[in-house]
């Protein structure tokens, strides 16, 4: 792992994407009309896909000092190497942590933020209607190794407070708080700040699926000590193309995450996270045309006499709309709306459309839309399900960077 210089300080978040994270190099190491013959050979400006599995020593001394992390170099590829390093860098920049870990999926990274920091016995309480993934694993797998989960019905401070004290009445030994800045399908905004305290108060980890803000839309660490989370797979890589996670905060939070990550095997491999890297270049460019999209896509929706709700937190009429204003750097990409005439009228939407994908994922550099109540949420009972906000007639759109009025074109004629 490198250090982040003193020059890259205050740097703007479009400065340190457009750069990759690089560092900015101290003076005298710059080069300049001095450069001569004997200066070293010119670095690549994009760095090289280094697919080594695993490293040479010179002996047990360069081990060691590789090893304990006094030189820098990597030794094994399941546990570091050179392109994890460049993204953890950037992803570190960005949310302003002081250390971050890449996983081979987003899933990836909750597993071993999870695993990190339970044990037998331990209690999570996380929000209602959560990732699908984040449920299942939580149901199906960490149960098994004696983890309890609880979940509270608004991401608030208040509310998380109360079932703390319930779980506490229980008996239940609770150890981790989950959020989402912006949920899933409903786009409910967490209270972070609040969030943040009631954990820091009460030694408790709060772990923050940050994915549908991005870096861009909310730094959670900002406010004080977490444990944040993305699926890079959806807006940070952005291309379609690369299955990857990200765990940012804190080192006393992130170390133990790490350790897990590497015995378990979930580091992210090299081609994804240079892949992701060179995504990542263009987020901010990406996020703000895909953000400027939405806000007219859920203006048009609005209007439409199919159309009996429309979710966007930059709309007055959404539940959040006066946190997202707080929390949120802006509304965000994410628009969801109901068709008044439920499933098949979603049915036929869905088979009209022709530029917009349906495509059950998102943060797409193309506008996508997909149906929560049979993709993410596919595995909830009806009345989880309609707790949050997967009903029968809701489609969750990922505005993409298309002209606005491609988009509305298409979005018309498959409502028409
Ligand atoms: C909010 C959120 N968190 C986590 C994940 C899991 O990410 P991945 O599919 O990269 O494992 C997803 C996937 O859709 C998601 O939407």
């Amino acid at each position: 792992m490198t250090r982040d210089h003193d020059q890259d300080r205050g740097l703007a978040p479009a400065t340190i994407l457009a750069r990759a994270g690089r560092d900015v190099p101290p003076p005298e190491g710059n080069g300049g009309p001095d450069s001569g013959p004997e200066s070293p050979e010119p670095e690549p400006l994009v760095e090289p896909v280094t697919l080594a599995s695993v490293y040479r020593f010179r002996g047990l001394d360069q081990l060691n000092e590789v090893w304990d992390g006094r030189q820098v170099g990597h030794v094994y590829r399941r546990f570091s190497h050179p392109n994890q390093d460049s993204l953890e860098r950037l992803v570190r920049k960005l949310e302003g942590a002081e250390e971050a870990l890449a996983c081979s999926s987003g899933m990836g990274a909750i597993v071993a933020a999870l695993t990190a920091h339970l044990r037998h016995g331990d209690a999570v309480l996380g929000q209602e209607g959560l990732y699908g993934g984040t449920q299942a694993l939580l149901a199906e797998q960490l149960e098994r190794f004696g983890v309890t989960a609880r979940y509270v019905p608004e991401p608030t401070p208040a509310a998380f407070r109360q079932a703390l004290d319930e779980a506490r009445a229980e008996g239940l030994r609770v150890k981790v708080l989950i959020v989402e800045t912006v949920a899933n399908p409903s786009l409910r905004v967490a209270e972070v700040p609040g969030l943040v305290r009631l954990a820091a108060a009460n030694g408790l980890v709060l772990m923050i699926d940050n994915t549908f803000a991005t870096p861009l839309g909310c730094r959670p660490m900002r406010l004080g000590p977490c444990l944040v989370v993305h699926s890079t797979t959806k807006f940070m890589n952005g291309h379609s193309d690369v299955i990857g996670g990200v765990v940012a905060g804190p080192r006393n939070l992130v170390r133990p995450v790490r350790e897990v990550a590497m015995a378990l095997g979930l580091t992210m491999a090299p081609l994804d996270a240079w892949l992701t890297l060179r995504g990542m270049k263009t987020l901010h460019l990406r996020f703000a045309r895909q953000q400027e999209n939405a806000a007219g896509i859920a203006r048009w929706l609005s209007e439409r006499p199919e159309v009996s709700r429309v979710l966007y937190p930059g709309l007055p009429s959404h539940p959040s709309y006066r946190t997202a204003r707080d929390v949120l750097e802006g509304p965000g990409a994410m628009v969801s709306f109901e068709l008044a005439g439920g499933e098949p009228a979603v049915a036929r939407f869905l088979s009209r459309l022709r530029l917009v994908a349906f495509s059950p994922s998102l943060g797409e550099s193309e506008t996508t839309v997909t149906y929560p109540a049979l993709t993410s949420h596919r595995s909830l009972a009806a009345d989880e399900k309609a707790r949050a906000g997967a009903t029968p007639g809701l489609i969750r759109l990922s505005a993409g960077t298309e002209h606005l009025d491609d988009i509305l074109a298409d979005l018309e004629q498959a409502m028409g």
